[in-house]
């Protein structure tokens, strides 16, 4: 080859420094990272806790690549990813803060009818849970009537659907912290306030799918009793008015994946799925407050559809994985929008990764897009629309633009104008 380029040695010792800044940094990062602290008011990822680690093995490396061929422009190693390299590009959107929920609220339920937003049960801390109903009314958008819920019913992890009127809810974590679940039904009659029973779902489930279909409630998957096992069963019942015609849960044919925290809808008379996990914390084994901790989750975008022909079908898969997204959807014309979520774990730190954006999922071309940034990362959202505007409240926001992970649970409530 030619002569050595002039400077050269200064060019070596120059590489040198720099890499023992960036070793440097590395290790300051590591035991930064190491040694931060959970949230006061929440369990949080601590990655001494993940067991099993199995292979991330979703379907969306987009964002990956697109940071690695980034950072390898910017001279940093290809390994190193940024805390927020699973940020995908999106339009900005104007939202405007609107009143703020009387509780703050992690992994509650919601149920749009009309003008009004129901809101159920779900976490204030992790050593408390909510058991009432607060209602938003987005015609004059004020915060108004709240009622109880039964005792015995689940104030987690809940499977819930209306038919316009009545609203169906199955199973869910019974008490703060990872404690077990019940298989207790209930059914609200929107209009009176009364509760009643209904059959117990055949075993308890944490965050189930669920959905009203060609008159039968169906609920299919979340996590099984240990609240971590993903499930696969699918059991439906009739239902008319509020009334349950039928003594027992019938077995449907299994979804082709188990696990919780997915968004299940029903769009011209078929029944989808969207997104989801496998695995989430679990009671620490032997403490008496049922200890919430991390165990290994995959977080998947799957969508799967089920019609007349009683086989699910796979359909494209969302833009990045995403989960705790139950209550986090609303059907806009002939759209499906969601709202944040979660995402898969930092493959380095393994942090718990929360979503930012706005998913637009067009039933008839099947086709995904990114429509929208929120004002923050949030999981578990309640999402609403009124008016031409989607609404969002509640969840756990993340701990700042530069830091995807959870930290405060809210009771914020935002809006933003919608033009499909
Ligand atoms: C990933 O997606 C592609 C195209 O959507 C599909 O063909 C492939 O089977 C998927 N792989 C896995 C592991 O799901
Ligand atoms: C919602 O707000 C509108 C406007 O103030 C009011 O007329 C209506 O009665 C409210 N609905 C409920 C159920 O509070
Ligand atoms: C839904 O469709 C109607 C009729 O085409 C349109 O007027 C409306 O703006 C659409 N809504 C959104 C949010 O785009």
């Amino acid at each position: 080859m030619a002569k050595p380029a002039p400077g050269k040695h200064k060019t070596t010792k120059f590489v040198f420094v720099l890499l023992g800044l960036l070793a440097l940094f590395l290790i300051l990062d590591l035991l930064w990272a190491s040694s931060s602290s959970p949230s006061p008011d929440w369990t949080l990822p601590d990655s001494t806790n993940i067991i099993v680690p199995r292979p991330v093995h979703h379907n969306n490396s987009t964002p990956l690549k697109e940071n690695r061929k980034k950072d390898n422009k910017d001279g940093v190693s290809g390994r190193v990813l940024s805390a927020t390299f699973t940020d995908l590009d999106a339009p900005e959107l104007n939202w405007e803060k609107m009143a703020t929920a009387p509780v703050p609220r992690l992994d509650g339920a919601a149920i749009q009818i009309k003008n009004l937003l129901y809101v159920f049960a779900g976490y204030g801390t992790i050593d408390y849970v909510h058991s009432h109903v607060d209602i938003y009314n987005f015609t004059d958008n004020t915060w108004g009537e709240r009622f109880d819920m039964p005792k015995e019913m689940a104030h987690s992890h809940l499977g819930m659907v209306t038919d316009g009127r009545y609203i169906y809810v199955v199973t869910g974590q019974y008490g703060p912290q990872c404690r077990g679940p019940t298989a207790h039904t209930f059914v609200l009659d929107t209009k009176t306030k009364q509760w009643q029973d209904m059959p117990p779902l055949p075993v308890p489930r944490y965050a189930p799918a669920t959905q009203l279909w060609r008159g039968r409630l169906h609920v299919m998957g979340g996590s099984k009793e240990d609240r971590g096992t993903p499930g696969v069963e699918h059991w439906s019942i009739a239902v008319r008015d509020g009334k349950v015609l039928e003594k027992e849960w019938r077995t449907e044919i299994p979804i082709p994946r188990g696990g919780p925290h997915r968004a299940c809808v029903v769009f011209n008379d078929r029944l989808y799925t969207f997104g989801g996990q496998e695995g989430d914390f679990m009671a620490k084994p032997g403490s008496p407050t049922f200890k919430c901790s991390r165990r290994n989750e995959v977080v998947y975008g799957d969508v799967y559809m089920l019609d007349d022909d009683m086989e699910w079908k796979v359909l494209p898969s969302m833009p990045k994985p995403d989960s705790h997204i139950e209550f986090a959807w609303a059907i806009v014309n002939n759209s499906l929008i969601i709202v944040g979520g979660t995402t898969e774990k930092h493959p380095i730190t393994k942090k718990m990764i929360l979503v930012g954006e706005v998913f637009r999922f067009e039933f008839d071309t099947q086709k995904w897009s990114v429509i929208g940034k929120l004002p923050y990362r949030v999981k578990t959202t309640l999402v609403g629309f009124w008016n031409g505007m989607l609404y969002f409240t509640s969840g756990q926001r993340d701990r700042g633009p530069d830091d995807p992970a959870p930290k405060k649970v809210l009771g914020e409530m935002w809006r933003t104008k919608l033009l499909l």
